[in-house]
């Protein structure tokens, strides 16, 4: 839990409701959260994904892990604490794009479960909807698509403390969607979220 520093703040309620944001976009907002091993597919079926929505007109936006670490999180690197505190930030900014109406797409390692686990209990106390989705493939796969050469490097001790070689994974227990994107072909991993939005009715106002 971080400690805050700030005192003397007032919170301003606003007089805009969430079912008016929610009329006027006709969607509902949600944090969809990508996790996963770096090379299992996050970004990739999030950029497939973000595309269709925008062609169904909805209004989506992607956070992406490598992206958000060039400009707000760029101070902070791969320990277990740094992972902890760039999840925290994303998992505010998430909550605060959702709490706009967009159907916000969160693709990060997110290594950890408890540090996931405080993301989904920060949208659930403000009832903003939360649908964790693993995206997941076999360590084995991971390494062999290797689309930055991360992996080579981390086996050859160029990279210290990376997921999957020297630092852990804790897959998600319970995942609203697990998607195995060793089986699935990118577009039935994007139809799959598609339903999964659907059944949680947040493709209509
Ligand atoms: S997280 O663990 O804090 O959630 P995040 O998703 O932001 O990670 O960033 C992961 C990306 O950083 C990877 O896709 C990879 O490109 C890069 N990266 C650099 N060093 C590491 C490392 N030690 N472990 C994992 N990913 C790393």
């Amino acid at each position: 839990m971080t400690q805050s520093k700030s005192t003397n703040i007032t919170w301003h309620e606003g007089t805009v409701s969430s079912d008016e944001r929610h009329k006027n976009l006709n969607q509902k907002g949600v944090t969809l959260w990508m996790t996963g091993l770096s090379g299992s597919g996050k970004s990739t079926v999030a950029v497939a994904l973000e595309q269709v929505l925008l062609q169904r007109g909805k209004h989506a936006y992607r956070l992406d892990g490598d992206n958000i670490r060039h400009g707000l999180n760029k101070n902070l690197g791969f320990s277990p604490e740094d992972r902890a505190e760039n999840i925290r930030r994303i998992g505010e900014v998430s909550k605060l794009f959702a709490d706009a109406g967009i159907i916000t797409i969160a693709s990060f390692i997110s290594p950890y479960a408890s540090d996931r686990d405080t993301v989904r209990k920060l949208h659930s106390d403000a009832t903003i909807p939360y649908l964790e989705i693993f995206v997941d493939c076999s360590l084995e796969e991971a390494e062999k698509r290797d689309p930055k050469g991360l992996y080579k490097k981390a086996r050859a001790g160029e990279i210290k403390g990376f997921t999957g070689i020297d630092a852990p994974y804790e897959a998600p227990q319970k995942p609203e969607l697990h998607l195995r994107t060793d089986q699935f072909s990118i577009a039935e991993s994007v139809q799959a979220i598609l339903d999964l939005l659907d059944t949680h009715s947040l493709l209509s106002a």
